[in-house]
């Protein structure tokens, strides 16, 4: 039986790197995680020693600066952590001879394809997180020829901040919410991607490390729906489980200015990943239920 792979997860304290860590933990996985303020890959110039006595077998680079808003006046630290932080990663990962798992995102797309998008769709990111992102991935593919890149959405999760907390939250506070019903895109849950990232870890480490392997993957939840639709979807799962409900009211993104803008359509065709890889994930619907399921559970926090 080929021996189990060893993640070190960069980004300690995001959704994706909590979930790998719970996931990891339940399968009996060893993994590290490193985080700010000990690890911070804006400004580190090699891994800790802590992460080499580890002795990984792979690399998964879960951190990011993710306030897509936010990066439009703050293009500086975006690019610092998106781009060049994660470039200078993927070098310390080829020294070891390490692969690299690396996720990027559904909005280097434009949003003008009528259908879902393919990794080879050509790019267009609209705005700053989505070109410090997409110069990420051309980082990261330089720096490192043992490369998975894995473009994500919509994720959500029981840690952190996401689209389903604040609309629970919401609900607490309001009786009807005007959400936006002209983005089309996946949603994810962050257990589900940390999952389809053990999946393929495991499959590189049984197998060795293979041609087929390199280059860009889309991995989403499985359907698609809008914003609007999400959040209506949020509140009937919430609605059957005696969580807070509210009236959800469709508007277009022309009526919810952002700084950023966000393409229309951002739907993933993750055919390739199951190709290649062996790995698709559930229905957004049902995994939404366990996200909704677990946070109705806890106890409202400030989120
Ligand atoms: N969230 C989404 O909807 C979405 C959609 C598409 C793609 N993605 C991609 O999926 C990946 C995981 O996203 P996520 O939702 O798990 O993100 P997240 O919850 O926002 O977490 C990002 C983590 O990165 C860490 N980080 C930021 N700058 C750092 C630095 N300089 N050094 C070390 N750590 C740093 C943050 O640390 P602090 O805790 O210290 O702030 C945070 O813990 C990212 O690559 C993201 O771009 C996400």
């Amino acid at each position: 039986m080929p021996a189990a792979p060893r993640l070190l997860v960069i980004g300690r304290d995001g959704q994706l790197a909590r979930s790998l860590a719970e996931r990891c933990t339940a399968r009996g996985i060893a993994v590290l995680a490193l985080g700010r303020p000990e690890f911070d890959l804006a400004t580190f110039t090699d891994l800790p020693e802590e992460a080499r006595a580890f002795a990984p077998t792979i690399i998964v680079n879960a951190a990011a600066h993710t306030a897509v808003d936010k990066a439009e006046t703050e293009a500086e630290p975006a690019f610092a952590v998106n781009a060049e932080g994660a470039g200078r990663l993927a070098d310390a990962a080829a020294r070891l001879d390490l692969p690299i798992v690396h996720l990027s995102t559904d909005y280097v797309f434009d949003g003008t394809k009528p259908a879902a998008y393919v990794e080879s769709d050509p790019t267009n990111p609209l705005g700053v997180y989505g070109r410090s992102k997409l110069d990420g991935e051309a980082q990261v593919a330089a720096a490192a020829p043992k490369h998975v890149i894995l473009r994500t959405a919509w994720v959500h999760s029981p840690f952190g901040g996401n689209f389903v907390k604040t609309m629970l939250r919401l609900a607490r506070e309001r009786d009807t919410l005007a959400v936006v019903a002209d983005q089309r895109g996946c949603p994810t849950y962050a257990p589900d991607l940390a999952d389809a990232i053990i999946a393929i870890a495991e499959r590189i480490v049984a197998t060795g490390w293979r041609d087929a392997y390199r280059g860009v993957f889309h991995v989403a939840g499985t359907g698609e729906t809008t914003w609007h639709g999400l959040a209506s979807t949020i509140f009937a799962l919430s609605a059957e489980l005696g969580g807070p409900i509210a009236e959800v009211r469709p508007i277009t993104t022309e009526e919810y200015p952002t700084p950023a803008r966000r393409p229309a359509n951002s739907r993933l065709d993750c055919d390739k990943l199951q190709r290649v890889f062996g790995v698709s994930l559930p229905a957004w619907q049902d995994s939404l239920r366990l996200c909704v399921e677990r946070l109705l559970a806890e106890k409202p926090t400030g989120d």
